[in-house]
């Protein structure tokens, strides 16, 4: 069986790095989104943004799997930095992600814990394995943590502080744990990978102006040294 691979990222940025490599690819039109879709080693890649969000791109994920019937999900793109070594341009993989926004605490639940969910999803650890391969044979410097999602840009000190101790996240962005609720709801194996824009900080803004294109690259680059491991498997 064909392997299927989606590639996700939320911006324009964070794909365009990846469709410049491939060059050649069918466009299809779905939901008011484009997939970008290319034969590569016996294998099929489909790519697409998703516009920023989790409901954005928990739909392309969706769409991913049940139209496009992904076997493997990996989301590239950029992300806040919460820990003091997590440098602009380094790169994260996510252990597990959570939705730092979900507070149904009023119910007596914990915070970002949804009834028949769990507030940590964990990635996918053969992907991780790959991941950590890729880090290895190209001497990065790979960073690992839990990612905490939510619908806003965190450009804020103590909301910073406030997601750290919550949550005790080491990134912070806008769509992992949609992406994680869906696949692993589907049981498609998902990975995120991240560079790092900014620090989720009251600078945080002019820093992701600054650093998208450079870390979106960075990432985008990652993925597509992964996905060469994932076809040769
Ligand atoms: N993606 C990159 N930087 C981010 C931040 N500071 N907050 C949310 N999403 C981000």
């Amino acid at each position: 069986m064909k392997k299927i691979i989606a590639i996700i990222g939320a911006m324009k940025e964070e794909i365009t790095p990846i469709l410049e490599y491939f060059k050649k690819y069918e466009t299809i039109s779905l939901g008011e989104n484009t997939y970008y879709k290319l034969e590569y080693q016996n294998s099929i890649i489909i790519i697409a943004y998703s516009k920023i969000g989790k409901i954005h791109s928990a739909l392309t994920c969706s769409t991913m799997i049940l139209h496009f019937n992904a076997n493997y999900v990996i989301f590239s793109g950029v992300a806040g930095g919460l820990r003091e070594d997590l440098k602009v341009g380094d790169i994260i993989l996510a252990t597990s992600l959570c939705q730092y926004d979900v507070d149904i605490t009023a119910f007596g639940h914990k915070l970002g814990f949804i009834p028949e969910s769990k507030i940590y999803i964990n990635t996918n650890e053969s992907l991780n394995c790959i991941a950590k391969k890729v880090a290895k044979k190209q001497n990065i410097n790979l960073k690992y943590g839990i990612i905490a999602s939510g619908d806003s840009f965190v450009f804020d000190n103590a909301k910073k502080q406030w997601i750290i101790d919550n949550f005790n996240a080491s990134a912070v962005e806008m769509e992992g744990a949609s992406i994680a609720v869906v696949s692993s709801l589907c049981d498609i194996p998902f990975c995120i990978i991240r560079s790092i824009s900014d620090s989720a900080d009251n600078n945080a803004n002019i820093s992701f102006d600054e650093f998208l294109l450079e870390s979106a690259s960075r990432s985008a680059k990652f993925v597509i040294s992964m996905v060469d491991e994932i076809v040769k498997e």
